[in-house]
């Protein structure tokens, strides 16, 4: 079967640096993986690749067979990648259910079916006009209640949706990272990428966010790529692990095979315990 994702001999310079090198993954559908390596690795910089924010300087990048290069960071999220951020960039200052909805929004014309998923396509939505939204006709507020139903269901699933009229600024740091993770899944990705989703988190956090990401690919039917330090987490839940050190891979396989490998030991020897170790 054809990959969900494929990146195929990427390569990617910052002036002279070599921040990734030749890099290759085959991301099958309905596949939860890692990707994991120490600081300053390359792992974010392959997520801003596959997210059109950098274009690559070498190489291929495609989503169900088709080229993803070059295309804009929204046409790539049309097409259906979705990501998280290592920092989180959420709309303090807006409520939860606000954020949400406006994530929604911002695919409301994607008009692509990209993959097999519970949630409402989009078609369902009914579609508006500039006149609609002008005139708040009958049709933009069909509109808006749907927006706002799909954004509390979703909130109820990721079980946000006692704080849904808060100020997402006010939440706690582990409730902010499942904020960002609900605004991604509100695009209705195939692809779901999550950069450092545990960073911050406390161990009870931690727990109750590998039981989130297997909800998330089991019911969403998503593909998911995770950038991880923490190792219980990618030990614990990705079924196939890349390990990169300097841009190159130097391991990659079943966590048990990962975790044993020398070459992994090697890289991340002196690193924090519990961290990467
Ligand atoms: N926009 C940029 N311009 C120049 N260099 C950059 C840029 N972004 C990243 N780099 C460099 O590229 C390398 C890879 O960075 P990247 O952020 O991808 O690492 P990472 O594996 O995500 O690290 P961390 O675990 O600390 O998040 C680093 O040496 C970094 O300093
Ligand atoms: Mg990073």
């Amino acid at each position: 079967m054809d990959s969900m994702l494929s990146l195929e001999k990427v390569t990617h310079y910052f002036g002279g640096l070599k921040a990734v090198s030749n890099f290759n993954l085959e991301l099958p559908d309905g596949a939860l993986y890692g990707l994991i390596g120490p600081n300053g690795a390359g792992k974010t910089t392959i997520f801003n690749l596959i997210t059109g924010i950098y274009t690559p300087t070498e190489g291929s990048i495609k989503l169900m067979n088709e080229s993803i290069i070059r295309k804009k960071p929204y046409q790539i999220v049309h097409m259906g990648i979705a990501r998280t951020f290592q920092n989180l960039r959420i709309f303090g200052s807006l409520s939860v259910l606000d954020n949400i909805r406006i994530s929604r929004h911002y695919t409301v014309g994607k008009s692509k079916h990209t993959g097999n998923r519970k949630h409402k396509e989009s078609s369902d939505l009914v579609q508006t006009n500039l006149f609609d939204s002008f005139f708040r006709t009958r049709n933009y507020l069909k509109a808006e209640r749907q927006i706002t139903d799909e954004a509390i269901d979703l909130l109820k699933l990721i079980k946000l949706d006692d704080v849904m009229h808060e100020q997402a600024k006010s939440l706690p740091y582990g409730k902010l990272r499942k904020l960002e993770i609900a605004r991604a899944l509100a695009t209705h990705p195939s692809v779901l990428l999550l950069d450092e989703p545990a960073a911050g988190m406390n161990p009870a956090e931690i727990g109750e966010l590998m039981d989130l990401i297997h909800f998330i690919r089991d019911n969403f039917k998503i593909t998911i790529l995770l950038i991880e330090h923490h190792m219980k987490v990618v030990m614990g839940i990705c079924e196939y692990i890349k390990v990169i050190d300097f841009g190159e891979t130097i391991a990659e396989g079943k966590p048990v095979e990962v975790a044993n490998n020398p070459r992994v030991i090697e890289a991340y020897l002196g690193k924090e315990e519990g961290k990467c170790s």
